[in-house]
């Protein structure tokens, strides 16, 4: 069974939708760690209150090297059993860029959830970006983590339609719930071992 290790930065909604599901649909990975690289992330308390292992790696003294940061996150993830043969890393909301080293020590072993159809509209304020672009749809994906931003394949998407009076916070809701859908739904099918990488491309059994 694979150690499951999530990063986190906030509210951590997303892990939450995730550890919740990992207990009621029975997905066989086990949740080792709640990583967070601040001390005030909501998420922190929810992962205590369900029981898992939390752990807070501040980027402060690492100012400027994302390489060591990493490093450190690396060994944090290895001391809770999470490592690149057995084990899955979750990104929810966790709002720094991943090294290359990082990504390539745990290769498609790295999973994100952004809130949008990628490849519109990367990097921060997705849903507003839809709006401000005048999409009619926008959604949210899955993807495994490359050295780009946003840009590994895409493992599960979801479609949210874009109403003519929505706002970013009214938008950004309906694709949370989504989000909320999906992102447990990849890490079954991850850990149930059903998802093949070739390429750009992903093979779901
Ligand atoms: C979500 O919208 C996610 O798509 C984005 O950051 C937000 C995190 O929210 N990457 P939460 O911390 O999971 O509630």
């Amino acid at each position: 069974m694979l150690n499951l290790g999530i990063l986190i930065s906030g509210r951590g909604s997303n892990m939450e939708s995730i550890l919740k599901s990992i207990k009621r649909k029975k997905i066989p990975i086990n949740p080792s760690v709640v990583i967070s690289n601040r001390r005030d992330a909501k998420g922190l308390k929810i992962a205590e209150k369900l029981g898992i292992n939390t752990e807070v790696i501040e980027s402060k003294s690492f100012e400027g090297n994302r390489e060591d940061y990493d490093k450190k996150i690396i060994s944090v993830l290895k001391k809770h059993g999470v490592t690149p043969d057995n084990g899955l890393v979750c990104l929810a909301g966790f709002m720094r860029i991943i090294s290359p080293q990082f990504v390539k020590k745990f290769k498609n072993r790295i999973i994100n959830i952004h809130p949008a159809l990628l490849p519109s509209f990367t990097g921060l304020n997705a849903q507003k970006q839809a709006l401000d672009y005048g999409a009619k749809y926008s959604g949210c994906t899955v993807h495994f983590v490359d050295a780009g931003m946003d840009t590994g394949p895409v493992i599960i998407q979801a479609v949210v339609k874009i109403k003519e009076n929505d706002t970013e916070e009214s938008l950004s809701k309906r694709i949370l719930k989504e989000e909320h859908r999906i992102y447990p739904e990849a890490v079954n099918l991850i850990a149930r071992n059903k998802v093949k990488v070739f390429g750009r491309k992903t093979i779901i059994s």
